[in-house]
């Protein structure tokens, strides 16, 4: 028997809840299957602990979450504590510890979920972001001089290193190719005149590698244009840090909102954990009511699912997602329903034990 030891990481707002049905349905496949179980382990990290400690996570949290096969993060930040000290003392310094270079994020419009686009069929919403998740914008470089005088000044440093760009490329036209489908590089290089430059050049390099692999290069401006205008023209996009977490929120609003949208931090070469979430934050204006939507938390437990090679059952829990979408009877009020979280959940378990 196959034991996956996870590392549940709640968090705040509406994350325990919607982990809490994503454990459920992982649960629920291991038992069908039969042949691999999950081993979960709740760590009490979040704003919560942070205001009894001080602390976001135990000091040696990043060495603890190492013994694990995957992390299972729910959501993070609380009205209480500043954003930039909950995110950076738990969800990045993970991606960043765990050199989670690739975020996966799809964004597929499943049938039955709603689209704001005019005249849009279901197929004509079906790309993958490879988002950069380690570097970039989101470096943590720069200084605060002369803090609170007349003169004061902020720098924020854009690092991209070319082993940072090359992988996370490199990656993209592999999918790409295994896919055969067409790869769109977004990126910013008439304004961003080194990163973005940078960038452009070494997405023309390392393509030389994959003379089969047809390319698109937009400007971001353009791309997000395009992206409400004609979606069908991506397919599997490669973007920076920054770029693709803006982006993959307005595909999340393309493809059925933020309750439908999952990610999945990647460690390729598996040295260290890889860590699965909904895309969403904690949502405080709707957390604590039962009202989350927990699909986007299902579809990133099909990515674990995936990543750990069972991918027949990743399948299955799309389609399962799929089937309470397009019946309409059980589902969260940002999806136009009443049911509760828990209901979803349920939902979702009786349709695999169904399949
Ligand atoms: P948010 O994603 O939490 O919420 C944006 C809107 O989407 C809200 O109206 C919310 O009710 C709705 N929404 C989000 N998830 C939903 C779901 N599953 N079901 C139904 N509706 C849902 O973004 P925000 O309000 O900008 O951020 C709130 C907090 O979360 C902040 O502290 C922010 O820093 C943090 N955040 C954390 C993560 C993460 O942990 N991965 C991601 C984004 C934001
Ligand atoms: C996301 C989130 C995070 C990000 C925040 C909470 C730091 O918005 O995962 O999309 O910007 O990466
Ligand atoms: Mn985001």
């Amino acid at each position: 028997m196959n034991v996956h030891k996870i590392a549940v990481i709640a968090g705040d707002g509406i994350g325990p809840e919607v982990i809490e049905e994503g454990v459920k349905v992982l649960n629920e496949v291991a038992r069908l299957d039969g042949g691999f179980r999950f081993e979960f382990t709740h760590f009490p990290w979040g704003c919560e602990y942070y205001k009894e400690t001080g602390r976001m996570m135990a000091p040696d949290g990043i060495e603890q979450l190492s013994k694990f096969d995957a992390v299972f993060l729910g959501a993070v930040g609380s009205p209480g504590v500043p954003d930039h000290i909950s995110l950076w003392d738990l969800l990045l310094v993970i991606r960043k510890s765990f050199d989670q270079y690739i975020n996966l994020r799809p964004v597929k419009l499943l049938s039955g979920a709603p689209c704001p686009l005019k005249d849009v069929k279901a197929e004509d919403v079906d790309m993958v972001f490879v988002r950069e998740n380690t570097e970039g914008e989101y470096a943590g470089s720069g200084s605060w001089l002369f803090r609170d005088k007349p003169n004061e000044v902020v720098i924020q440093d854009g690092v991209f290193s070319r082993k940072g760009c090359e992988r996370v490329i490199r990656y993209a036209y592999e999918l790409a190719k295994a896919q055969n489908k067409t790869l769109t590089s977004i990126s910013k290089a008439n304004a961003l005149n080194y990163s973005m430059v940078f960038w452009d050049q070494i997405f023309e390099e390392v393509g030389k590698d994959y003379p089969e692999v047809k390319t698109y290069s937009y400007l971001v401006d353009a791309a997000s244009m395009f992206m409400i205008k004609d979606p069908k023209r991506f397919e599997v996009v490669v973007t920076s840090n920054l770029f693709g977490d803006i982006l993959t929120d307005l595909g999340a609003a393309i493809a059925g909102g933020m309750g439908l949208a999952a990610g999945a931090n990647l460690n390729p070469e598996r040295t260290f954990p890889s860590m699965f979430e909904p895309i969403h934050g904690s949502a405080p204006d709707i957390a604590g009511q039962g009202k989350a939507n927990p699909l986007a938390t299902v579809w990133s437990a099909s990515q674990m699912l995936d990543f750990f090679g069972y991918t027949t059952w990743g399948k299955k829990l799309i389609d399962c997602i799929e089937e309470v979408l397009c019946d309409k009877r059980v589902l969260t009020p940002d999806l136009g329903g009443s049911a509760t979280t828990k209901e979803v959940g349920d939902e979702i378990i009786r349709k695999i034990r169904e399949s």
